[in-house]
Formats: C-alpha cells, structure tokens, sequence
C-alpha cells in the first residue's frame, strides 16, 4: 500500500553496523535446551527460516550459556511466543542460565517434548523440535542451522500475535492480517 508523499522522497545513507535490523522481524524466539536434566530458555530475535523441511538458521554468540548447551547436546526446542509474553521474553533475554533457573523465575511451563530432550514451553503459541545440523562461524558469531523433527501449536492461547524486535531496543506486535488467498494463484498448493 503506497502513501501519498509530500516531496520528492530519495533513500539516505544508514550506518551498515545497524543493517541487520532490516530483516531482523520474525518473531522473536525462546529457544530452550537441557543439560543433565536442568531445563534453561533463552531469546533470540536474529534468525531466519531457511527451508521448508523446515530448517531454521539461528545466530547465537558463545556468551550465552545456551550455545554450549547446544553444542553438547545438539539439540533444543525454538518457540514462538505470544505478545503476552513479550515483557518476559525481554528479560529472559536479559539474564543467564548460568546463574538462575529461568523456568522457576519467568514460572514457564515445562513440557515433554516428543524426540528432543529440551522442553517444549506450554505458554508459547509454537514450538519446533529442533537438532542442530550445522554451526558456521559468521563474524564474531555462529549460525546454528537447526532442522526441525517436530512441530507444536497451541491454539488455546487467547492472545494470537507474536512480536518483532526492530534491534534497537523496541518490539512491534503483529497488526492486523490481510488475507490475500485469492491472489496467490501460482502457490495455491502452499496455501
Ligand atoms: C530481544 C532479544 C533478542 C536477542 N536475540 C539474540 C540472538 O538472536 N542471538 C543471541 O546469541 N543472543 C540474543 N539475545 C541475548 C540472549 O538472549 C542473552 O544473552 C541471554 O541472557 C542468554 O541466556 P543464557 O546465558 O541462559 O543462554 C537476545 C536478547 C534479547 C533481549
């Protein structure tokens, strides 16, 4: 949908260090993993779908005490949760496994998962069991590509929307959905 513009509009320069956060807007992300029966959940906004197996890539830095979680047991649980979870989500982010247990803290529901050892979270509205595939190095980070061996929903959660993180610190909630079936008439099949 275009807005009428006022003057004669030109793109701008834009710091490329922030360009990530141009596609940086699925949905922000709560990737749980276990070690020796001690369940842990972090957040990851910077990840991309990358097949239709479905494959999922996920940037994780070897800060996070998750990602060593995932080397050693090379698997984990990535979830989508609601707007409801969104305050929540933020400050999962903002402390480590290392030092508490965010499922007591954050009071998550841990749930048996049907392949993997990490535990589905019964408050999110998706979650795919996932096993690592492959890990790359990329910048001072690593691209976990995660291949998922099971798939999740719950369709009791009243609030529907997830939410996106714009890399800057604030978060958009998805708006309102347009439904363009009738036009998609070359992948009537995936949809
Ligand atoms: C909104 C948000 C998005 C985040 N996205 C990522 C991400 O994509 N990759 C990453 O490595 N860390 C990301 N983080 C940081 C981790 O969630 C954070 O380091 C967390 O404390 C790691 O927990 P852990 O030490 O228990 O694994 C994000 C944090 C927030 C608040």
């Amino acid at each position: 949908m275009q807005t009428k513009q006022t003057t004669k509009s030109r793109l701008e320069p834009f710091a490329l260090d922030r360009a990530f956060t141009f596609f940086e807007c699925g949905p922000v992300m709560l990737l749980s993993a276990a070690k020796d029966g001690q369940n842990n959940v972090m957040t990851a906004s910077c990840h991309a779908s990358m097949g239709f197996e479905p494959t999922v890539g996920v940037m994780l830095g070897a800060w996070n005490y998750s990602y060593h979680t995932l080397l050693e047991t090379g698997e984990c649980v990535a979830c989508v949760p609601g707007a409801d979870l969104m305050r929540k989500t933020i400050a999962i982010g903002n402390c480590s496994g290392a030092d508490i247990d965010k499922f007591k803290t954050f009071r998550l529901t841990p749930q048996s998962a049907k392949i993997v050892k990490a535990p589905l979270i019964s408050e999110c509205l998706k979650c795919l069991e996932c096993v690592v595939e492959r890990k790359i190095a990329v910048g001072g980070a690593y691209l976990f590509v995660l291949r998922g061996v099971a798939a999740w929903i719950n369709p009791h959660r009243k609030e529907r929307r997830a939410f996106h993180a714009m890399g800057d610190g604030t978060f958009v909630i998805d708006g309102r959905t347009v439904d363009m079936r009738d036009k998609m008439t070359k992948w009537q099949d995936c949809i």
